[in-house]
């Protein structure tokens, strides 16, 4: 029986901003799948989206449609990212898939009944765009630590897990299973930042929105984040289902594979559901680096997309798929220039790989009408050349098994690379023009061999090109695996080997940066006018619909600071009525400009909370490049006259 090995990726959130960011962890899984299922495993490789959540509810009310129309239409658009890169998942999981939403209920009513959840109340800082719950402590001067968005402080009745009980058995399982989270940086951060200052219980239900899978027994609230998220990777498998075939076939997953920032929540909330439903733990959580872009995080909330639709569309999924697999250290933090790109591409794919290609096939046709010589006459050099290539397997392999995908990418590169140089030191032109037939026919077979070799290590990491090759060269389907690598000398000799078109075009590095540069002002450009044009569409409201908004002109009598916010001001505003209002301006005005000053507001906005001080109303300022102007009648009129 063929042994199993199950990969999985998080699962998505369904932003609708796909940027070469988000493709790495897809495409790093991928390749590893691919590479497993060539060495004979039953690969099980799971991806998919994580669909609940207040954002997502607030994104599908902004654009006036329901959230489950707005998720499809998300999750659709990923469906075509990964089509494009050739990701060969075997499921794709949605979180709103009825199966999961069941399960999910199963699962949490469990942990219930075993008094591993219990509920309480739950307070913290809320930060609204990234779902998160912060202490004081974990506030960065006052915002959050992730996006650096202002916080509210919120109060609301939760479901708690019981996260603090399994500690120390998580700290014992880092012990005795010292290869359970990786790289082994990440577990001095798992044990020093979350282990040893102590876990506190975990809240897993909300009552702040609805937009989740309702806690079986509790209309009140639904189940937040992580129990939906994590569990994916079993219910995707039927856990807590009908047939749980694919989960006693393929749990424990072999690896969870995803970036640095969601690791504890893979190497310590994930293990401690596990425990407490028990049942056996992940084989590995690999924590790999970031992408970065301009010093930063490619980023859906900071706003810097690089587009991987278009970078395929310009130079071919291979290129972006290498490129991603190669150029990020495994296990660290890689940068994504265009520029760093290009040379990626001319350096390895085109010097390297595609020279190799064209100038052999080139040879053949030249010297033999286009038919492979069979081998002839053993010569100098050979020897060392066919060591290389039978030494690659183990090379890649161990690579592999530590998940170091550019490790393996450079081993066999460096074997291209060693096969160019055969070209150099054999000078096969020479030996054409010396008559010397029968090296020759041993040099180009030789060449051959290496690029067919070259080709079946290929597979997993490049899609389209390994073909190409197996096809110009015709190489029969029983070499195309890696069974006929170990051995140098596989190919007949007969084959029929066509001129084909370059494998990967040179890139004018000057010219190609200069038409990137300007493609991306275009679509930034672009992208504005859309936005305009969007507002206008999605908010466009009816004049009753208008009237229910309450405008009137107010003179600031008072304004201050409001203490540990940058932005914030708080006003009093004497309209019809004197109302307090909290607002975002002040980076662009001092309390003392504004008193005395007439201002526009919106009088029946429902009071809410900002920084512990309740606002009624809100401020009209417009907003361009330059910053923010508050609006104002041109003269000066009574207060609480009404705007319309
Ligand atoms: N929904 C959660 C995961 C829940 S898993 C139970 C989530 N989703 S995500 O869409 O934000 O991220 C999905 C994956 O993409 C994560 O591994 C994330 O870190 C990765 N990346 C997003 N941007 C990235 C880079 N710039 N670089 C590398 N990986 C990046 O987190």
């Amino acid at each position: 029986m063929k042994e199993k090995f199950y990969i999985t990726t998080p699962i998505y959130y369904p932003s609708g901003k796909w940027h070469i960011g988000t493709c790495y962890t897809t495409v790093v899984c991928d390749s590893i799948a691919r590479f497993k299922r060539m060495q004979g495993y039953d690969v099980f490789y799971l991806t998919g989206t994580d669909e609940h959540g207040q954002k997502i509810e607030q994104s599908a009310k902004a654009n006036g449609i329901s959230p489950k129309e707005w998720v499809d239409k998300q999750v659709d658009s990923l469906k075509k990212l990964w089509e494009l890169f050739d990701i060969s998942y075997d499921k794709f999981i949605r979180t709103t898939d009825p199966e999961h939403k069941e399960q999910v209920q199963k699962i949490f009513k469990r942990l219930y009944d075993k008094g591993d959840i219990y509920k309480s109340e739950y307070e913290g800082w809320y930060c609204v765009p990234c779902e998160s719950f912060w202490t004081k402590s974990q506030l960065k001067d006052g915002k959050c630590p992730d996006c650096g968005r202002e916080v509210e402080l919120a109060k609301e009745s939760s479901y708690f897990f019981r996260l603090s009980k399994y500690a120390d058995k998580i700290l014992k399982l880092y012990e005795d299973n010292p290869c359970f989270l990786e790289p082994k940086s990440r577990v001095n951060e798992m044990i020093n930042s979350f282990l040893k200052p102590g876990l506190s219980d975990l809240a897993v239900s909300r009552t702040s929105f609805k937009w989740g899978v309702p806690v079986p027994f509790d209309d009140e609230h639904v189940v937040y984040v992580w129990i939906d998220a994590l569990t994916n990777y079993i219910t995707a498998l039927g856990y807590a289902s009908n047939d749980d075939t694919l989960y006693k076939k393929f749990w424990p997953a072999d690896v969870h594979m995803m970036a640095k920032e969601i690791v504890r929540f893979h190497a310590i909330i994930w293990p401690a559901i596990l425990m407490a439903l028990d049942i056996p733990l992940p084989k590995k959580v690999y924590g790999h680096g970031w992408l970065l872009f301009d010093g930063g995080k490619i980023s859906k909330s900071k706003g810097n997309i690089v587009d991987p639709v278009e970078l395929a569309r310009r130079f071919g999924t291979d290129a972006v798929r290498y490129y991603l697999l190669r150029e990020v250290p495994f296990g660290q933090d890689g940068l994504y220039t265009n520029e760093l790109l290009i040379k990626r591409i001319n350096t390895d794919l085109v010097n390297t790989l595609g020279n190799l290609v064209s100038r052999t096939e080139a040879m053949i046709n030249q010297y033999f009408n286009g038919i492979l010589p069979a081998f002839s006459e053993e010569g100098e050099f050979d020897s060392d050349l066919k060591a290389v290539y039978e030494g690659l397997y183990d090379k890649v392999c161990k690579s592999m098994d530590s998940y170091d995908v550019p490790e393996a990418l450079s081993e066999i590169f460096k074997a291209a690379a060693r096969a160019n140089k055969y070209i150099d030191e054999t000078m096969p032109w020479v030996l054409y023009k010396e008559g010397k037939t029968e090296r020759l026919k041993t040099v180009l077979y030789n060449l051959s061999e290496c690029i067919r070799i070259l080709a079946v290590y290929l597979k997993p990491y490049l899609t389209k090109s390994p073909d190409k090759i197996f096809s110009e060269f015709s190489v029969a389907e029983n070499l195309q695996g890696f069974d006929s690598v170990k051995k140098f000398g596989a190919l007949k000799g007969g084959e029929k080997v066509i001129r084909g078109e370059a494998l990967f075009k040179r890139i004018d590095l000057e010219k190609e940066l200069k038409d990137m540069e300007a493609f991306a002002e275009k679509q930034k450009s672009e992208k504005k006018e859309e936005k305009a044009e969007g507002t206008i569409n999605i908010l466009e409201i009816t004049i009753d619909e208008f009237k229910k908004v309450e405008l009137k002109v107010g003179t600031v009598t008072a304004a201050e600071k409001v203490e540990k916010s940058q932005k914030l001001l708080k006003l009093t505003v004497e309209g019809d009525r004197m109302s307090t209002i909290v607002s975002g301006i002040a980076q662009y005005y001092t309390p003392e400009e504004l008193v005395g000053k007439q201002i526009v507001y919106v009088a029946n906005l429902k009071p809410a909370k900002l920084c512990g001080i309740v606002s009624e109303g809100m401020i009209l300022c417009a907003e361009d490049e330059s910053g923010v102007t508050l609006l104002a009648p041109l003269k000066k009129v009574k207060n609480g006259s009404g705007v319309s």
